[in-house]
């Protein structure tokens, strides 16, 4: 099933990136911001080699999608769902989020109260079907189709349906495997584990990304 994906925060290298992939995978996706002139523009710079599409419009447009994807700043990401949340309720919402700050040469995960963003957002968006998804990619090899990215994504939530959609759609597109790790329970390690590849890649100008040894075929 090809859904229509709206990307909350979308103009962003990460939205961009996973934009441009999902698009390329065949999904007609919708970048959200909060200047919709502006997302215009930005999805107008964004070509996929495929038969899906990429527009773009206010972060209502992007919400308004089948399946939505949160790709803002971790400050900013509840108060942004939550001025869509009507228009979130019973969809699928991925979170793509990341609370981390930068310390000198390394980046340092933050723990919000709820112990991840993903929780965060479940939290702010009760009547919504939260899974976390993408967290560990990086933004410019996403956006190269180029790239030769080859990377795992691992994929958490409470709601075995969003978990399900978010593994669908991840492995529609090219250079990612699904990987379903469980519940809620796991947004906080697999989180906080984004501040150990970015500070690596600082340390060693690389563009890592993770990939699980030992998984059977699927
Ligand atoms: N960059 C990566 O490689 C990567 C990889 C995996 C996950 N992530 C996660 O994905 C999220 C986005 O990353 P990014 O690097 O794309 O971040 P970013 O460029 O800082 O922000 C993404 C977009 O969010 C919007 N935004 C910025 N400040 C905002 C605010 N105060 N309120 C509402 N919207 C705001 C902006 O869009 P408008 O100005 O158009 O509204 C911006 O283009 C982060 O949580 C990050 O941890 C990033």
């Amino acid at each position: 099933m090809t859904y229509q994906i709206g990307i909350l925060g979308g103009t962003g290298p990460a939205g961009r990136g996973l934009a441009i992939r999902l698009a390329s995978a065949g999904y007609r996706v919708i970048i959200g911001g909060r200047d919709a002139e502006r997302s215009v523009a930005v999805a107008l710079g964004l070509v996929p080699r495929g038969s899906g599409t990429i527009n773009g419009g206010s972060n209502e447009d992007a919400a308004a999608a089948e399946v939505v994807v949160v790709a803002t700043p971790w400050d900013s990401a509840v108060d942004t769902v939550k001025s869509a949340k009507v228009l979130l309720e019973g969809k699928v919402v991925i979170s793509m989020v990341n609370a981390l700050q930068k310390e000198g040469r390394e980046l340092v995960p933050m723990y919000p109260p709820r112990g991840s963003m993903a929780a965060q957002i479940a939290f702010a968006l009760p009547l919504s079907r939260i899974a976390g998804a993408f967290h560990h990619l990086p933004a410019s090899d996403m956006e190269n189709l180029d790239s030769g990215i080859n990377a795992d994504v691992i994929i958490f939530g409470d709601d075995v349906d969003a978990r399900r959609v978010t593994m669908e759609i991840t492995n529609a597109i090219t250079g990612l495997r699904a990987i379903e790790a469980g519940s809620m329970s796991l947004a906080s390690p697999v989180e906080a584990f984004t501040a150990v590849c970015i500070s690596i890649n600082i340390r060693h100008k690389a563009h890592t990304y993770v990939r699980l040894a030992g998984m059977p075929d699927a």
